[in-house]
């Protein structure tokens, strides 16, 4: 019995730094938020104040939201996500174009919105429309089960975007899609608002996917303040 007490002594020390050294690189691995705060709006949002900001004529997404659904390559049976869903603007317009058989998950990091986005689909008897409030890290979607990322106006509000993209790279299925719309951030020509809120510009956003795993096949110019580019899997 001696000897175990006599070793446990000794070792004491080494196990307690060892332990340190691994929770402080646990730490290190963790991805620090990028944008603390951006998402302060959605903790606990009104939902109409927000319908009358996201669905409003003039803002270039609302106004171009059928161009964007059909650039979207919707087929009958599909499961998309709509990450970072909102009011429901595209979940709304995406679901009646994957039937029969397909599934939007109207995916946010706000219940309120996740819920009152199912209350409207079903109003409006959108039956093939399911909810997930997710983590700011995490999009909680299994693995291989979307066929279509859809990420408009969200990718600058991901605080975490290497853990939140590394989750989309597993839920998206080998001959999946990713698409991001998002503000063009130009110095030149970009309004204060856009160069304060907006994280990167369209470059830096290839670049961040590419890291994560992507590979851009398509930037489709019909926007004037936004890009539109789907994504692969690299190979
Ligand atoms: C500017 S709104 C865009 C809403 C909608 N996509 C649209 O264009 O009308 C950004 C949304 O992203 C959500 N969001 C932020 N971070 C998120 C994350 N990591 N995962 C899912 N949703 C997120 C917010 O709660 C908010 O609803």
């Amino acid at each position: 019995m001696l000897f175990p007490m006599h070793i446990a002594q000794h070792r004491l020390p080494f196990f307690f730094l060892l332990c340190s050294l691994l929770l402080a690189g646990y730490a290190a691995a963790q991805e620090q938020s990028v944008r603390p705060g951006i998402n302060r709006h959605f903790v606990d949002p009104d939902w109409q104040r927000w319908v009358n900001t996201f669905e409003r004529p003039g803002r270039e997404v609302y106004d171009k939201r059928h161009a964007i659904v059909e650039a979207s390559g919707l087929r009958p049976g599909m499961a998309v996500a709509d990450i970072g869903a909102g009011t429901g603007l595209f979940t709304r317009l995406f679901a009646p174009r994957i039937e029969p058989g397909g599934t939007v998950y109207a995916v946010d990091i706000s219940r309120t919105f996740v819920e009152n986005i199912l209350r409207t689909a079903s109003e409006q008897g959108l039956a093939n429309v399911k909810g997930i409030v997710n983590t700011p890290e995490d999009v909680g979607l299994p693995a291989d089960s979307i066929d279509l990322a859809f990420i408009t106006d969200t990718y600058h509000h991901f605080e975490y975007p290497e853990q939140t993209m590394a989750s989309i790279h597993r839920a998206l299925r080998d001959d999946g899609r990713v698409i991001i719309i998002d503000f063009r951030r130009d110095p030149r020509t970009s309004s204060r608002w856009v160069m304060g809120h907006v994280r990167t510009n369209k470059a830096q956003t290839v670049e961040e996917m590419k890291a994560a795993g992507f590979r851009l096949v398509a930037d489709r110019p019909f926007m004037r303040t936004n890009y539109f580019l789907e994504f692969v899997k690299a190979e």
